[in-house]
């Protein structure tokens, strides 16, 4: 389990995080390009990837050689205000020259959550993205993290967190009263890095809390992981406010 954040990266403010988030994002690319020839990220959504994304689009890099997935997304259309894929591609996406059929939004039919987590599962191998046992490796998971534990769409009491049989799951949020499409703990364990961008004063209890209290509460869906790669976390000061060092 995720039960300790390990040397995080603190940075001053949200911009200063979105700086060193990029330069580590853009390190792990040109390694995974020069080993081989392309670059598999599974981008997070919300707000805090923003700046990252803003950034990462003012940048020269090899671009033709990024492949581009989502590690999760609200089923909502393309061009939706919710939808984490029109954020990344009005910032960044449509700003740099990867090619179209290297960028992998989740929804095609908002209504239809089930069909699209399938189909998402096949793009994921038609793509080219390398598997192993079944599951696919991805160079680099961005994820973030809500004050109730959650990360990608894995929600506390959300029927995804027992998926692990496929790499990509449709699921209910009750409280947000919608539907999600995630990458499964599986997928996600999977990844060769995966980096956290947590910023925010309102973040600040969930990471406190992060490893500790085990015997008194249920474990975040966070703290459910068992990556196998790199993990990293940046956060900014507000968010590591209090953290035992
Ligand atoms: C989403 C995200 C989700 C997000 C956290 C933090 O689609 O909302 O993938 O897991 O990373 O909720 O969101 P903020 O960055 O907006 O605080």
């Amino acid at each position: 389990m995720l039960s300790r954040i390990e040397q995080p990266h603190i940075e001053a403010d949200a911009a200063a995080l979105a700086q060193a988030a990029a330069k580590r994002c853009l390190d792990i690319a040109a390694t995974a390009v020069a080993q081989r020839g392309r670059f598999d990220i599974a981008l997070s959504g919300g707000t805090t990837p923003a700046q990252l994304y803003t950034l990462l689009a003012a940048e020269h890099a090899e671009w033709s050689a990024w492949h581009i997935y989502f590690g999760d997304e609200r089923c909502v259309p393309r061009d939706h205000a919710q939808s984490n894929y029109r954020m990344a591609r009005e910032v960044w996406l449509e700003h740099v020259a990867i090619p179209d059929d290297q960028i992998h939004p989740m929804v095609r039919d908002p209504s239809r959550p089930d069909c699209d987590a399938r189909a998402y599962a096949q793009t994921l191998i038609q793509s080219g993205l390398r598997h192993e046992h079944d599951m696919p490796i991805f160079d680099l998971v961005l994820l973030g993290l809500g004050p109730d534990g959650h990360t990608a769409s894995l929600f506390p009491d959300s029927a995804v967190l027992g998926v692990e049989d496929r790499p990509v799951a449709a699921v209910y949020v009750e409280k947000l009263r919608s539907w999600r499409i995630s990458l499964s703990y599986p997928a996600i364990n999977a990844a060769a890095h995966i980096v956290f961008l947590v910023a925010g004063a309102g973040k600040a209890g969930v990471l406190r809390t992060i490893g500790h209290e085990r015997a008194t509460r249920t474990p975040y869906p966070v703290e459910r992981l068992t990556p196998r790669g790199e993990v990293q976390w940046y956060l900014d000061r507000a968010a590591a406010e209090g953290l035992s060092s």
